[in-house]
């Protein structure tokens, strides 16, 4: 590997787009020098961005050349175990935006692939566990001040008006980022799930505008998740933990309230690149510097792996209007 981690980028759109330009602008230790993307326009647009990458015509050629020592997937969801695996079996480092896979069996292959390479090289996209928010509130939960942690709570709230969006689309896509808060700041597997969900519209049963999600943890904690796919207004992300003796809970926004004119007012963020931006890139500096210690940290590919499989849970619980036992497996030696 050159002084430099030579990151190959596959999807250019909005994530890609910020991905690209946070690792070129502000991760000195990395550099973007090879770009894919179905659209070949935008992947030359990003290319030239980043002081002229060179563009590649398939995934497969980007993993393979030897220039690139790391790969960023930031294509849509359906595209993300494959070149996963592709990444994984060539033996290199790869963040792959999340969700790991948008079935079990995917993501299964995925952990499979990297437990018989013997090295952990996979990183999911949970950029909340980079949020300066989440990260503060999850060293009060662990400090133990107030006592044990008995319930999580989270409240996502998407700007999406108009789209119609699956339940199926809306867990693994949406909530799968409440799924994985609920696992990371409690430190504790769920092993039970209850969802439920507002259509978007009659006409569309399997649609999903709102869903509630209910969780029971190992230790007997109880955790909710509500995710609102068609919010209209803003964006926001607030998660709490209820202890013994106290709460935690983070604010929604970021913003000054401000008093003027007989009125109170907040700005809300737009969408999760405004309210997150610090948290990509704390992410993108601590994918770079893991990959130069040679010491994978963050969420890991079994992270991603278990997520999917709560996410099919509450899937399924939700189409069956039925609680749902996950069964975690055995986690492998690999992940600690
Ligand atoms: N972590 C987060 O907060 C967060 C936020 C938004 C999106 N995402 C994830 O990032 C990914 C991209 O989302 P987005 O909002 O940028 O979507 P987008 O639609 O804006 O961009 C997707 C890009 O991928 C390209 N593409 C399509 N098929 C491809 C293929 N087979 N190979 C390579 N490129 C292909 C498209 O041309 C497009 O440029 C999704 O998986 C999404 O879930 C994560």
């Amino acid at each position: 590997m050159s002084a430099k981690v030579n990151v190959g980028l596959v999807g250019t759109g909005g994530m890609g787009g910020r991905h690209a330009a946070n690792l070129n602008d502000s991760v000195a230790a990395a550099d973007v020098v090879a770009i894919m993307d179905v659209d070949t326009s935008r992947a030359e647009e990003i290319a030239a961005r980043c002081g002229g990458a060179a563009v590649y015509g398939d995934a497969d050629a980007l993993i393979a050349a030897p220039e690139v020592d790391a790969i960023l997937i930031a294509a849509p969801d359906r595209f993300h175990a494959g070149i996963a695996r592709s990444c994984v079996e060539a033996g290199k480092p790869v963040l792959c935006e999340k969700p790991l896979a948008t079935n079990v069996a995917d993501a299964q292959r995925v952990v499979e692939a990297e437990v018989a390479g013997g090295r952990r090289l996979v990183q999911v996209g949970f950029m909340r566990q980079y949020d300066p928010a989440h990260v503060a509130l999850k060293e009060v939960s662990d400090s133990g001040e107030q006592g044990r942690a008995l319930v999580f709570r989270s409240v996502h709230n998407n700007p999406e008006k108009s789209a119609i969006r699956p339940l199926t689309d809306v867990v693994t896509n949406s909530l799968i980022h409440d799924i994985h808060s609920a696992r990371w700041m409690m430190g504790e597997e769920i092993v039970r799930v209850q969802t439920a969900y507002i259509p978007s519209s009659p006409d569309h049963p399997e649609s999903a505008r709102f869903v509630m999600a209910q969780l029971q943890y190992r230790s007997g904690a109880l955790g909710a998740l509500e995710c609102n796919s068609e919010a209209g207004y803003g964006y926001e992300v607030m998660v709490s933990i209820t202890g013994e003796t106290g709460v935690a809970q983070t604010s929604p926004l970021q913003s000054p309230v401000v008093r003027h004119s007989n009125a109170r007012r907040q700005w809300v963020e737009q969408d999760w690149l405004q309210r997150f931006q610090v948290a990509y890139l704390n992410e993108a500096h601590a994918w770079v510097q893991s990959i130069v210690d040679g010491r994978a940290v963050g969420p890991s590919g079994w992270d991603g792996y278990v997520s999917i499989l709560v996410a099919n849970a509450c899937i399924e619980s939700g189409l069956n209007r039925v609680p749902v036992d996950v069964e975690v497996p055995e986690r492998p030696a690999l992940y600690g």
